[in-house]
């Protein structure tokens, strides 16, 4: 059984001029997605700990850490220290990433790996029942407002069966180029965690797109059930 929908809006998006202001107006969000960017990894470099920090100094809700860095085992413990709740790592990226898995676990975090567009999902089979998440990347990361690649679609689908194949329940999170126009199809897909960013900074009311989101995902779910 599919779990139920959550929303993590992305502060890749947010005015971090106005952070503080930013992160009320998604306070209804049940995740805060934190895109960690090292500039290697990707063409693109953004938040450190002290980000995470701050973050956990005026929210409530869980921080969804994404790393997208080379060499995670480096740098992953700043960000347990920082307060990160659940850390994803590329699984592109990590050479050991059983040991990985298990040290953000035994820090006492959620552990999840994250899967780039052309990596597919079998990479993942041997380590799924370890995972509390798989991250499915619906575009080449990097940068917000890219378009969802619509191969994602079945590799979600595929996610899903391998899961149940081998008796695995990790949640199932799906970012990039997610908003209202393909939320519900995401999730009828398989997916249970949304990722959305300029969908939902780029709406008037940040917390009302979150609701409708999240509305639209579990009725999807509910229906494919
Ligand atoms: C891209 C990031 C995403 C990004 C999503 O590398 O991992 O989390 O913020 O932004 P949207 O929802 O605008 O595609
Ligand atoms: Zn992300």
């Amino acid at each position: 059984m599919q779990h139920r929908a959550l929303i993590s809006p992305s502060i890749l998006s947010a005015d971090i001029a106005n952070l503080e202001r930013d992160l009320a107006r998604i306070s209804s969000a049940d995740l805060i997605h934190i895109d960690v960017m090292d500039g290697h990894f990707t063409g693109n470099l953004t938040f450190g700990p002290n980000v995470v920090a701050a973050c956990k100094r005026v929210c409530t809700a869980p921080l969804d850490v994404h790393m997208m860095v080379t060499n995670p085992d480096a740098t992953i413990d700043w960000y347990l220290d920082a307060g990160a709740d659940i850390i994803t790592v590329h699984a592109e990226a990590s050479t050991h990433l059983h040991r990985t898995i298990a040290h953000i676990k035994e820090r006492g975090a959620q552990a999840g790996a994250v899967l780039n567009p052309a990596t597919p999902v079998g990479l993942l089979e041997d380590i799924l029942p370890d995972l509390d998440m798989v991250l499915l990347m619906s575009v080449n990361p990097g940068f917000g407002g890219q378009s969802f690649i619509e191969g994602c679609y079945a590799k979600i689908a595929r996610l899903r069966e391998l899961c149940e194949r081998v008796g695995a329940r990790p949640r199932i999170e799906v970012d990039g180029g997610i908003s209202e126009k393909n939320i519900a199809k995401v999730a009828a897909a398989g997916a249970d965690t949304f990722v959305a960013g300029s969908a939902v900074y780029n709406a008037e009311d940040p917390n009302t797109m979150i609701a409708h989101l999240r509305t639209l995902a579990q009725n999807a779910i509910e229906a494919a059930r």
